[in-house]
Formats: C-alpha cells, sequence, structure tokens
C-alpha cells in the first residue's frame, strides 16, 4: 500500500516536472521563432511533443528544447509535428453542399467577393472551394486568401501539385459535395501527379498568416477555418474568432469543421446556423 502511494507521488512528481519543461520549451519558442503554442490545447501538445522527442531520440522536453532553440531545421520540423496537416480536397462533402444550398444564392447579389481561408494547409480546401465558385459562376469576381503559419505548406499549395493517386478519393468527395463535371477536366496528369488548371488556380492568393500573432488584413464575404481551432484552448478561439469577427462582412458566412462545436458564447446571438449540423454560420441582420 505505501509502496503504491510512493509510485503514485513519483508519477505526480514526474508530470509536474514535464509540465515545468513543457512551459519553458513554449516560451522558449515564443520569445526566439515569435511561434506562439502557448494557447494550443493542452492534451494535443504533449501528445506532439512527445512523439516528435521519440522520433528525435531524445528523452526529455529540456533536451528537446536545446534542440529546437538552437537548430534551425529541427524547429521547421517541429512545427511540422506540431500543426496536424491533414487535408483533402472537398473534406466533409456535406459542408460543400450545404455552402452551395444556403451561400452562393446570396453570394450571386455581389458583384465582386472575397474570401478568406485561415488555415488553408497545402491548399486542397482553396481548390475545392475555386471548383465550386466556377461552376456557380462566381469564380471570376472571387479573391480567395488562402492562409496558413506554416511557409512548407504555403509553398506546396502555390505548386498546386497532388499525388495522382489522391484524385479518385478526390473525385469521389466532389460527386458527394455537389459537383456535376467531370472532376478529371480540373487537373493535368503528369507521371504520377496531378496539377490543378490555371483557370483554378488564378483567383487564389496564398500566404503566411498566423492566427494567434498576426491581425486582420481584410473584410471577407466568406471566412473559413475549418479543422484548426480544434487544436486550440478556449482562450484563443475566442481571440480567433474575435479576428473573424472584425474581418467578416455585414450577412457573411463563417464556415467551421464539421466536428468543431466551438463558438464561444459571446458570439452564438451574433450568428445563425444554415442548416442544422452543417457548421456554416451566417452574421445575422
Ligand atoms: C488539419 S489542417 C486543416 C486544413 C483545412 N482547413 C481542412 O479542413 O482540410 C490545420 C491547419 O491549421 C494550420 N494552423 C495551425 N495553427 C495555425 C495558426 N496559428 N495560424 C494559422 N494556421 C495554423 C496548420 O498549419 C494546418 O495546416
Amino acid at each position: 500500500m505505501r509502496e503504491a502511494t510512493e509510485t503514485t507521488r513519483k508519477q505526480a512528481r514526474r508530470l509536474d516536472l514535464e509540465e515545468i519543461e513543457l512551459d519553458l520549451l513554449l516560451e522558449g519558442i515564443q520569445r526566439h521563432y515569435g511561434y506562439d503554442f502557448r494557447d494550443y490545447a493542452r492534451a494535443s501538445i504533449i501528445r506532439r511533443v512527445e512523439k516528435f522527442s521519440k522520433d528525435q531520440c531524445l528523452n526529455s522536453i529540456s533536451a528537446l528544447q536545446e534542440q529546437v532553440l538552437h537548430n534551425n531545421a529541427v524547429m521547421s520540423n517541429f512545427v511540422d509535428t506540431i500543426s496536424v496537416n491533414v487535408t483533402t480536397m472537398f473534406r466533409n462533402a456535406e459542408f460543400f453542399q450545404a455552402f452551395r444550398k444556403h451561400a452562393v444564392p446570396r453570394l450571386q447579389t455581389y458583384p465582386y467577393l472575397r474570401f478568406w481561408l485561415a488555415g488553408c494547409s497545402t491548399g486542397e480546401e482553396a481548390f475545392s472551394l475555386a471548383i465550386l465558385l466556377h461552376e456557380e459562376g462566381l469564380l471570376e469576381r472571387s479573391r480567395i486568401y488562402a492562409t496558413d503559419f506554416s511557409s512548407k505548406n504555403i509553398q506546396r499549395a502555390k505548386r498546386g501539385v497532388f499525388p495522382l493517386k489522391s484524385m479518385k478519393d478526390y473525385t469521389r468527395n466532389y460527386i458527394r459535395a455537389g459537383g456535376v463535371c467531370d472532376f478529371s477536366e480540373y487537373y493535368s496528369a503528369q507521371y504520377d501527379q496531378a496539377k490543378l488548371k490555371s483557370f483554378i488556380s488564378s483567383n487564389i492568393s496564398f500566404a503566411q498568416h498566423n492566427l494567434v500573432t498576426d491581425q486582420s488584413f481584410n473584410e471577407f464575404h466568406v471566412i473559413l477555418c475549418r479543422n484548426v481551432m480544434i487544436y486550440f484552448n478556449k482562450q484563443l478561439q475566442e481571440h480567433v474568432m474575435n479576428l473573424f469577427h472584425d474581418s467578416i462582412a455585414p450577412l457573411g458566412f463563417l464556415g467551421l469543421g464539421i466536428k468543431e462545436a466551438i463558438f464561444p458564447t459571446s458570439f452564438r446571438s451574433l450568428y445563425a446556423e444554415q442548416g442544422e449540423g452543417t457548421r456554416l454560420f451566417q452574421v445575422k441582420n
């Protein structure tokens, strides 16, 4: 019994120490590189830091801190691990269906449209939106600002090149999302790669933007931030929602990830969901 209590105490001390080391690591990164992960959801960040340390064959967070602060290449890989980059074209097809049904009719009334896709990863979501807008006759009057804090992601997105083998899944998603054309018309196949055609990419501007530290940069008719805030704690979610609210046009649309039950109380009365469970919201009149 006494042994068990002693083991529990030791475990608690080890966890305390890990918490201290994690705080120091995140503080060091913020001060040295300007990336601020201190308000990311704690459980998720601990998991990723542990995985990264293991992959680097390091046995403590302090050892990782030494590497990350003194080696830019390690830091760049660290950012890749922390920022979950998973994405697909027409991800959660039901969201795009809802967008066609609820947002498109309103957007058709504007002569010029600005979209902000925050946390766009490697660009698949931006190309999906551009295809949808093209089919709805809106692309020519639209400018899509697709941003992410990872420069590697932005560089990849700018190339607009994806593995050809992914196109089978993307075609299925596209059809589920309400697409009626031949999806292969939107890319050209070169060996094992698919390059999105320029009429789809030419109205997209990819740029680096950090939701934690950067400001708003325009007013937008539509803001999509899907599967990003799920990695933030409540305080940071509220900060980002404020940023979006300052950036959204009257009667503008805001899209979140289909599984994101994020909507800080202070904003609930200002937005109405367009179709239950779609996570597509419109600013109320
Ligand atoms: C899971 S992906 C989501 C991609 C896309 N929105 C989708 O739903 O498929 C999350 C993206 O958020 C980006 N991200 C994480 N923290 C960010 C921050 N502070 N500012 C901007 N982007 C961030 C990551 O780099 C990553 O590309």
